[in-house]
């Protein structure tokens, strides 16, 4: 459920208008619902809580869905923490005010400097990914003088389904550590006076919509973590990732919060760990719309083609062309009249700056307001300035009022970045 509805025949964003804000702020421009970050967090928080055999876990907010510090700072100050694959991302929880000791690291390629920066900033966990990274890991914390927390990401090598460019947790993927190393590992670094292995990780892929492959990874997690301790090892933590997918519209319905942790409870209920989850998209994408005017529509005389030309472009939520996602495309002030197909498209000189082909959506005309629903995780976090298109801003509303909460950059931002140096001319 979110909280963007009709009301009035107009689209809002809880009380308030989207055409305000483009009035205001101007588009593009993503547009995030306090009420709906928070009913998100909430149902995750309490579908745990209605099985004490989880125990509190760590509800960890995959940063990198929807990483504007606001929108950190709504769920942090609701208890969650942070899953983080950067420095960047770790600055950015700590600027929101999440505890150091909620932060997970995770990431296949952490480079020396970040993961000083981590251990320096005292994160709960580092999710060593490879050998040569526990190595690193090992080198960094000596150096420091610091015991280093880490777990160990495994690759559970299971099929999740979804798109081949977000699975993770097949052998082939470069995610983790495999079953076979994991063992060997846990128990080197167990041996290493400046590693303090916590526990074991996994994540196996993103807008996942069936338990079953989530399940038989969890599975292979417990096995390991009762051949851990079996070994005489001691395992704390068991990090379970993210990846629950959303109702794209389009798409099977994904499982219910409820469903996935009466799932956890079943397979690795009473194992006496302290659980964690790298939630993004679940908590985030439905709390999120990119609202866009129309710049003009193109009608073809032949062929019966008709583009809708928008002022925001793949630069800007660049899923329908990355990974052919659909958004549904809602008119903020729908016209009376027969929905007609559209190819909608954004300016962007290719051709993949198509965001729908053929969609049948109402009249519409230059001037118009759009809106792409579903747009709040991996949207504006993935968006560039190609084209030198600036970035669009981002508004968090609450109640009946809402807050810029990044500005669009100006022309003079984006080029006064470039070094514009003697020798070059
Ligand atoms: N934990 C780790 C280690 C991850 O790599 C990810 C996402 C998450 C947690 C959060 O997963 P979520 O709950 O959001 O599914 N850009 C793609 C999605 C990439 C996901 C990358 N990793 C998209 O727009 O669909």
């Amino acid at each position: 459920m979110n909280h963007f509805e009709l009301k009035g025949g107009e689209l809002h964003a809880e009380d308030v208008p989207l055409a305000r804000i483009a009035a205001a702020v101007g588009t593009p421009v993503y547009v995030y619902s306090t009420a709906t970050l928070r009913r998100h967090y909430a149902v995750l928080r309490d579908a745990f809580a209605a099985h004490p055999a989880l125990g509190t876990p760590l509800i960890a907010y995959a940063v990198k869905a929807s990483p504007n510090v606001e929108v950190l700072r709504v769920l942090v100050d609701m208890g969650a923490g942070a899953d983080t694959v950067s420095e960047g991302e770790i600055r950015r929880a700590l600027a929101a005010g999440a505890p150091p000791e909620r932060i997970v690291f995770s990431g296949v390629g952490k480079t020396r400097a970040e993961i000083a920066f981590a251990l320096k900033t005292g994160v709960a966990e580092v999710n060593v990914e490879s050998e040569a990274e526990l190595e690193a890991v090992a080198a960094v914390a000596q150096e420091l003088g610091v015991r280093a927390p880490i777990a160990f990401r495994v690759n559970p090598d299971v099929e999740a389904g979804g798109h081949a460019k977000i699975a993770t947790g097949k052998a082939e993927n470069k995610f983790g550590v495999s079953f076979a190393q994991a063992a060997d590992l846990y128990a080197r670094a167990s041996n290493n006076p400046h590693l303090n292995p916590v526990g074991v990780a996994c994540h196996i892929g993103s807008q996942i919509t069936d338990l079953a492959p989530m399940r038989a990874a969890f599975l292979k997690m417990r096995g390991l973590v009762e051949d851990l301790r079996a070994g005489g090892l001691k395992v704390e933590r068991l990090d379970l990732g993210g990846g629950l997918g959303v109702p794209y519209f389009h798409q099977p319905d994904p499982p219910s919060p409820a469903d996935y942790a009466t799932m956890i409870a079943d397979v690795v209920g009473g194992l006496e760990v302290q659980l964690a989850f790298e939630p993004g998209r679940v908590i985030a994408a439905n709390a999120g719309v990119l609202l866009s005017e129309v710049i003009h529509v193109n009608a073809r005389p032949e062929g019966g083609r008709r583009f809708l030309v928008l002022d925001a472009a793949m630069n800007d939520l660049i899923r329908p062309a990355m990974y052919d996602a659909f958004h549904d495309i809602r008119p903020v002030k729908p016209r009376p009249g027969e929905a007609v197909p559209y190819d909608v498209v954004g300016p962007v000189c290719e051709t993949g700056d198509t965001f729908a082909k053929q969609r049948d959506l109402p009249p519409l005309e230059g001037g118009d307001l759009v809106a792409f629903m579903t747009a709040g995780a991996y949207g504006a976090a993935m968006a560039s300035e190609y084209n030198t298109r600036p970035l669009a801003p981002e508004v968090l509303v609450e109640g009946a009022r809402f807050a810029v909460i990044r500005q669009r950059p100006t022309y003079e931002e984006i080029i006064g970045r470039d070094r514009l140096d003697d020798w070059v001319s």
